[in-house]
């Protein structure tokens, strides 16, 4: 069927005046945009505090930037999300106030190897130390590159406290006294004969603790890493959750 004249002259003059078209565009753009940005404004955060997620440890947040160094995220997402297969695999879906305080985030967006959101506690340190040093003496078909240098490495962490400080800088909450006590926290975490009571005032007692890396006489980058590999996604307990309060 052919029209035989405009729906509306006002239309007709509107869609062949380029300038006309442009406002009235830029308008309806804008109000898109206020109704979604406005109600931010309002709230203090868009993500909720969910009890048990915490800070990073020191020594955790060195081995964070080991394996952002080492490039794990290429390989890696850590992320699972909530589809029936994913959860059945990985565990519970992420939920957002797990990478809260992830500076950059480690979601990643490709999966050569397996999600790692929730590797925290499936295997011992002795199993990371074994697969890290050569992937393929624990699991034989395995791609994944060998990282054993990172038990020769000493850990570099004179300037951790300098670390924790950037964080907060950015929103993470470590208190003057967390930055103040990095460096003893630090090593008291990596050390199986420490006193960490001063560690488990500021972060919670369920900090892992103890030699990471198998040779308690050093302290490696290895021990870093695989601390802060024991951490993800333990923070949160699920079973103190239901469905409905993580829907809200
Ligand atoms: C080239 C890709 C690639 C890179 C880079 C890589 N991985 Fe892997 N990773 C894999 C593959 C493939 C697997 C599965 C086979 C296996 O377990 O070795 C895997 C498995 C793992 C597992 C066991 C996960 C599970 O649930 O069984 C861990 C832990 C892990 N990688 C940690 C790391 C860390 C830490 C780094 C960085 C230092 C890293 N990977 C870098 C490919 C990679």
């Amino acid at each position: 069927m052919v029209l035989e004249k405009p729906v509306t002259k006002g239309h007709a003059r509107l869609e062949t005046n380029t300038l006309l078209m442009a406002v009235v565009i830029l308008i309806t753009v804008s109000i898109g945009g206020l109704v979604e940005i406005v109600p931010l404004f309002t709230i203090d955060s868009t993500i909720e505090q969910v009890d048990g997620v915490r800070p990073y440890t020191p020594l955790e947040l060195a081995g964070r930037r080991i394996y952002i160094r080492e490039g794990c995220y290429n390989c890696h997402s850590q992320m699972v999300r909530p589809f029936r297969d994913e959860v059945e695999r990985y565990g519970h879906y992420s939920i957002a106030a797990e990478s809260m305080f992830d500076h950059p985030f480690q979601w990643g967006s490709k999966r050569t190897g397996p999600d790692l959101a929730r590797v925290g506690g499936k295997y011992s340190n002795d199993w990371h130390v074994a697969h890290l040093i050569d992937p393929r003496s624990v699991v034989p078909e395995s791609i994944m590159p060998p990282y054993a240098f990172l038990a020769e490495r000493e850990l570099g962490y004179r300037d951790i406290a300098d670390h924790l400080w950037a964080n907060s800088a950015v929103g993470v909450p470590y208190t003057e006294e967390m930055i103040a006590a990095a460096y003893e926290d630090l090593l008291a975490q990596a050390d199986a004969e420490a006193d960490w009571s001063g560690l488990e005032e500021r972060y919670g007692d369920n900090v892992v603790t103890g030699d990471f890396d198998g040779d308690p006489e050093r302290l490696t980058e290895m021990d870093a890493l695989v601390a802060y590999l024991q951490v993800l996604g333990t923070m949160v307990n699920f079973s103190e959750y239901s469905v409905e309060d993580l829907r809200q």
